[in-house]
């Protein structure tokens, strides 16, 4: 492991949370890192829809199949795209921001992980309606946000077999 791009390695997906309440401070620097992916044609389609009560928080848990630790998350920051202004590329943009978000969370000392949203149209539905998400928002993920009560280990998962230099 490069220790110069240690910020990479120590993103790991945390699935259990404390339930602390995450500092307006931190959740401005997630968003400003979202914002800062790189986006087709500089249009920029996200939008981000941060969800901090505890209600909405547990309705969400319930809703995803593989969410359950949305319950104690601190927050969960959706990630959605304009398929208006960016029909052919929100979907590379907002995964791009959503990577940001996860790897700003860790260099926050945040645990975080993305819940997968799309093309799964089945829980897109009530996200949607329970979120108030307009209908022609794609939705890229869910990111359950907080304070890690699991510490999974920094890892590489460098493959040389997968590397084809110069050629395949
Ligand atoms: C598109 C996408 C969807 C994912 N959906 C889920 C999910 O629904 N639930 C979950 O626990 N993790 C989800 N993950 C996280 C992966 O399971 C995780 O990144 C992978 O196992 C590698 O582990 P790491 O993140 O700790 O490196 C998703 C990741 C991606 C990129």
């Amino acid at each position: 492991m490069d220790r110069r791009i240690s910020a990479i390695f120590a993103r790991r997906s945390v699935r259990q949370f404390t339930g602390a309440r995450v500092l307006g401070a931190d959740i401005a620097a997630l968003l400003e890192a979202g914002m800062a992916a790189p986006t087709a044609r500089n249009l920029r389609p996200w939008h981000f829809v941060v969800v901090t009560g505890r209600a909405h928080l547990e309705k969400l848990s319930e809703i995803h199949p593989h969410g359950k630790m949305l319950a104690q998350a601190g927050l969960a920051i959706v990630v959605c795209g304009d398929t208006h202004t960016s029909p052919e590329y929100w979907v590379h943009d907002c995964a791009a921001a959503t990577e940001n978000v996860l790897v700003a969370a860790a260099m926050l000392g945040l645990g975080s992980v993305w819940l997968g949203m799309w093309p799964n149209g089945d829980r897109e539905d009530p996200v949607r309606h329970l979120l108030r998400i307009p209908a022609h928002m794609g939705i890229m993920s869910l990111i359950a946000i907080g304070t890690p009560a699991e510490a999974p280990e920094p890892r590489t998962q460098y493959d040389p077999s997968r590397v084809h230099r110069e050629q395949w």
